[in-house]
């Protein structure tokens, strides 16, 4: 298994998973549902490969990286790292965003996906504690979070803020 960034060689299969994951799904936002692949690739996937180093966007923006789960040749899921909290961010959906393959649920990718992901956002974020945010009936994604040693931070009335300390 492992996170490969997005990038065009891997398109078709990005294309796939990112045009038949749901507009909004648990809070996991998609404006890409139903995308073409010629859109894709001419428009989808620069605008989120240039996320990492964003150029004229808004002062809000904060960078962000995409990338995708592999089980040998199968892409199973999509993990985002943004790069720092902003009071937006700290108090919304925090550092990590994610999501697995409906197909592939239930398998653990979800987990170890979540675990490599953590990974990788150590060396990233400044903050000493990666910020996550669940809805609180959504029960696989928390287990995820509790199994690579989340913390219950705080809540709101739909959701638990949890924090991974670095
Ligand atoms: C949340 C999500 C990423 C979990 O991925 P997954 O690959 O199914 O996760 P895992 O297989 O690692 O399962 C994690 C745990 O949840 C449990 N689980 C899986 N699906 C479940 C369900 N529908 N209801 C309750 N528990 C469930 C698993 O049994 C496992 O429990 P265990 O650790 O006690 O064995 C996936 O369901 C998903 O993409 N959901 C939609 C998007 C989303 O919610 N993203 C997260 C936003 S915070």
């Amino acid at each position: 298994m492992e996170l490969r960034k997005i990038n065009p060689e891997d398109a078709v299969a990005q294309w796939e998973y990112t045009t038949v994951l749901p507009e909004d799904e648990n809070g996991l936002t998609n404006p890409y549902h139903g995308v073409s692949l010629e859109e894709y690739k001419k428009s989808v996937l620069p605008t989120l490969i240039s996320y990492e180093h964003p150029v004229n966007m808004p002062d809000w923006f904060v960078p962000e990286t995409f990338y995708y789960l592999w089980d040998e040749d199968c892409l199973v899921g999509e993990f985002r790292i943004r790069h720092y909290l902003t009071e937006a961010l700290r108090n919304g959906s925090g550092h990590i965003g994610y999501s697995i393959g409906k197909e592939y649920r239930g398998k653990g990718y979800g987990t170890a996906g979540l675990g490599l992901t953590i990974q990788m956002a150590k060396s990233i974020v400044p903050e000493d504690e990666i910020y996550l945010r669940v809805k609180k009936d959504n029960i696989a994604s928390q287990k995820c979070m509790i199994a690579n040693g989340a913390y219950k931070a705080g809540e709101d009335e739909e959701h638990y803020f949890m924090r991974i300390p670095k």
